[in-house]
C-alpha cells in the first residue's frame, strides 16, 4: 500500500502522511533526551511494556508492587512486577500460539480487573494492538467497535459477553477468539482466559517492535460519521513516562490511583502506561464511585498521587468535606483533575477536603499524554487549564478559509493548537485518512477545543467547536446517539445536545421528530428512552427525550443541534438565516 494522500485505509507500521514531520523531530531535540532515558529493545526497538513491565525487573525491583487491586467486594490482590512480567509473558505466548502478531487487534470489554491489565500488557509485548471498549457500553456502540477495529481476540466476561457480543458474532467475522475472565464456554471460539494462561510459558522474549508500530487504539467520537479509531504507536511511551514524571513526579515505589477506567484513554495512558513506566504501585478499584470507599483508599493504601476527573470531585463536594475528615490522608503529595472544566471552586475544595488543591490538566484522546497543566512548583491558577509543559508548543489559533491558521495573542479567543511533533500525537484515524488530514493545518494540531491564553501562559477552557458532549467525563458523539434512535420505526429525524447537569458535567439530551402515523404520547416517550438505551448501555443512553414536530435544519438538511441546544438553555438564538424556512422555530 503506497503512503501517498490518497489512501483511505493505513496498515500497522505505514507511517501516516501528515505526521512524518511528527515522527521525525530532530535528533538532538528536547524529545530525544526524553527518549534517552528509555530501556529500549536492540537494534533501535521500543515496546511500551517493556518499558512499563521488564525494565523494573531487570533493574532488580520485581518484588515491588505494580497493580494493588482492590475488588468490589473487599478482595485484595497484589501483583509485583515480576508477577506482571509473568502473566504478560503468558499472554504475549497465548496470542502467539492463536496465530496472533504485529498490528492485529486485541480488544477488551471489561472492567476494572486484573486480566484487562494483563491482557493490555501481553498485548503490547506480542507487537499487537491494545484497544479498550468501556463495559458501560451496550451492545451496539461495542459491535461498531469490534467491527471497524476488525477485533480477531476480545477479552471479557461471562456476562458481558452473552449481554453485548454473542448474538451479534455473525456480523464479525474476524472476532475468532473470545476470552472469558471468568471461566470458558462450551462454544466454539470461547476459552477460559485461565486455562488458556495457564497451559503457556511465563518466558517470552519480546518480538521487535519499532516505535513507530501500532500500539493502542482508541475510539473517540466527533460530530458527524461513526466513532474515529485513533491510532497510538510504541514511541507514545517517551511522552506517557516524561509526563508521569514531570507531572506528577513519580518514582519507583510511590502510590499512585487514577480513578479513570480503561475502556478510556485515560484510564490507559495514566491508569496503566505511565505510572508504570514510572516504577509506581497502581492501585485499582473495581467499584464505582463511593465517597467513603474512597477516603478510605486514599488513606489505606496511603496513595501519594491522585489523578480524577471533575464529575468525580463534584460529587464528593456534595457529600461534603466532613466524610474527609478524621481520614489519615497525610501520604498524598499531588491531586490532579482531567476530562472536563474544573472551576476554582473544585481546585480549591481539593486543598480543603485533602489538604492538596486538585491541579488541572489538559489532553484529549490524540494527543496521547498530557499536554498543559498545572504542575508542582509552578503558581497554580485555580480555573486555569495550566500551561504547555516542556517541549510543547501551544497556541491560540483562528482557521482561515484558505486552511491555514493565523496564531492570536494574549486574551483572544480561538481554538487551542499544539505544534506538531510531541512523541504520543495519535497516528492516524483507522481507515479514515481523510477525518485524520483535517487535524492539522500549517504544521499545527487543531483542538477542536476553545480556549485563551493569558499574559502568562496559562490557558483558559472556554468550550468545544463541535457538538461532542461530556458526560461523567466521557466524550460521546451525536451520531452514535442519534443512529440508534433512527432504528425505531417511529422516528423521522434525532437530534442530541449536551444539557447542562450539576454532577455529570451535561447529560444527553434528544430531540425527537415521529415519523406520518405516530403520536406523541408518554407510552411512546417511555418507549423511545427504554430502546435507546438497551442499544447504547447506560454511558452513552440519553436520559431525557423531548418531541418536536420538526426539527431545525440547514439549507442543505444537517440539524442544528447548536439552536437545539440554545432554546433548551433560553438563550438567544442569533443568526436563524442559515435555516430551513420550514423549520424555523417560533419559541
Ligand atoms: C476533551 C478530550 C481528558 C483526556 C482524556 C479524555 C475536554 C480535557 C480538559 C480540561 C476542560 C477538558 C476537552 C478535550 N477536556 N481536559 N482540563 N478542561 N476540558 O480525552 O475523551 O478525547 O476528551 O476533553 O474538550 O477536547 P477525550
Amino acid at each position: 500500500m503506497s503512503g501517498t494522500t490518497t489512501h483511505q485505509r493505513l496498515e500497522p507500521g505505514e507511517p501516516s502522511p501528515n505526521v512524518a514531520a511528527a515522527a521525525t523531530a530532530p535528533a538532538d531535540s528536547f524529545w530525544a533526551v526524553a527518549r534517552s532515558e528509555l530501556e529500549g529493545l536492540p537494534g533501535g526497538g521500543l515496546n511500551i511494556a517493556c518499558e512499563a513491565v521488564d525494565r523494573h525487573v531487570q533493574a532488580g525491583r520485581g518484588a515491588t508492587v505494580a497493580l494493588r487491586w482492590r475488588g468490589k467486594n473487599g478482595e485484595r490482590r497484589d501483583f509485583s512486577y515480576a508477577d506482571l512480567a509473568g502473566l504478560s509473558n503468558r499472554f504475549a505466548n497465548m496470542l502467539r500460539r492463536l496465530g496472533v502478531g504485529k498490528g492485529d487487534r486485541v480488544c477488551t470489554l471489561a472492567g476494572r480487573i486484573p486480566e484487562l491489565y494483563i491482557a493490555a500488557l501481553g498485548t503490547l509485548k506480542a507487537g499487537a494492538v491494545f484497544c479498550p471498549l468501556f463495559s458501560a457500553f451496550g451492545p451496539e456502540p461495542v459491535r461498531v467497535r469490534l467491527s471497524k477495529s476488525r477485533a480477531r481476540v476480545l477479552v471479557t466476561t461471562a456476562l458481558l459477553y452473552q449481554r453485548k457480543v454473542q448474538a451479534q458474532r455473525n456480523d464479525l467475522p474476524d472476532l475468532a477468539q473470545v476470552l472469558l475472565a471468568d471461566g470458558g464456554g462450551a462454544e466454539p471460539g470461547v476459552h477460559s482466559f485461565q486455562a488458556l494462561l495457564d497451559a503457556e510459558s511465563d518466558q517470552f522474549t519480546i518480538p521487535f517492535t519499532a516505535p513507530e508500530d501500532w500500539a493502542l487504539l482508541h475510539f473517540t467520537s466527533g460530530t458527524t460519521g461513526t466513532p474515529k479509531g485513533a491510532i497510538h504507536v510504541h514511541e507514545a511511551i517517551v511522552a506517557h513516562r516524561f509526563t508521569g514524571r514531570r507531572v506528577f513526579e513519580l518514582q519507583p515505589g510511590d502510590i499512585y490511583w487514577c480513578t479513570a477506567d480503561p475502556g478510556w484513554v485515560t484510564g490507559v495512558s495514566y491508569g496503566i502506561i505511565a505510572p508504570l513506566a514510572c516504577g509506581a504501585t497502581l492501585v485499582v478499584d473495581e467499584a464505582d464511585f463511593d465517597a467513603r470507599r474512597w477516603y478510605a483508599i486514599l488513606e489505606q493504601e496511603r496513595v501519594n498521587v491522585w489523578y480524577t476527573a471533575p464529575t468525580a470531585i463534584r460529587m464528593l463536594m456534595r457529600v461534603g468535606a466532613e466524610a474527609a475528615q478524621g481520614c489519615d490522608l497525610s501520604a498524598l503529595r499531588f491531586a490532579a483533575s482531567v476530562g472536563e472544566p474544573l472551576n476554582p471552586a473544585g481546585v480549591l475544595w481539593g486543598q480543603e477536603a485533602l489538604g492538596r488543591p486538585f491541579h488541572d490538566t489538559w489532553w484529549q484522546t490524540e494527543t496521547g499524554a498530557i499536554l498543559i497543566a498545572n504542575r508542582l512548583g509552578q503558581e497554580l491558577r485555580p480555573g486555569s487549564m495550566g500551561r504547555p509543559l516542556p517541549g510543547i508548543t501551544a497556541a491560540i489559533v483562528r482557521r482561515r478559509p484558505d486552511g491555514g491558521v493565523d496564531l492570536l495573542d494574549a486574551g483572544e479567543e480561538g481554538e487551542l493548537a499544539v505544534r506538531i511533533g510531541w512523541p504520543s500525537l495519535f497516528r492516524g484515524y483507522l481507515d479514515d485518512a481523510e477525518r485524520y488530514r483535517a487535524c492539522f493545518a500549517d504544521g499545527w494540531y487543531l483542538s477542536g477545543d476553545l480556549a485563551t491564553r493569558d499574559a502568562e501562559g496559562y490557558y483558559w477552557f472556554l468550550g468545544r467547536n463541535d457538538d461532542v458532549i461530556k458526560s461523567a467525563g466521557h466524550l460521546i458523539g451525536p451520531f452514535e446517539v442519534e443512529s440508534a434512535l433512527l432504528q425505531h420505526p417511529a422516528v423521522a429525524e434525532a437530534g442530541m445536545i449536551g444539557k447542562p447537569d450539576a454532577f455529570a458535567g451535561h447529560i444527553i439530551k434528544v430531540f425527537v421528530a415521529l415519523k406520518p402515523g405516530y403520536v406523541a404520547s408518554a407510552a411512546l416517550h417511555k418507549e423511545l428512552l427504554g430502546f435507546a438505551r438497551t442499544r447504547l448501555g447506560p454511558a452513552v443512553a440519553p436520559r431525557e427525550l423531548e418531541f418536536m414536530a420538526d426539527l431545525p435544519k440547514t439549507r442543505s438538511g444537517k440539524i442544528l443541534r447548536r439552536l437545539l441546544r440554545d432554546r433548551e438553555l433560553g438563550l438567544p438564538l442569533g443568526d436563524l438565516s442559515v435555516l430551513d424556512a420550514d423549520a424555523t422555530p417560533t419559541g
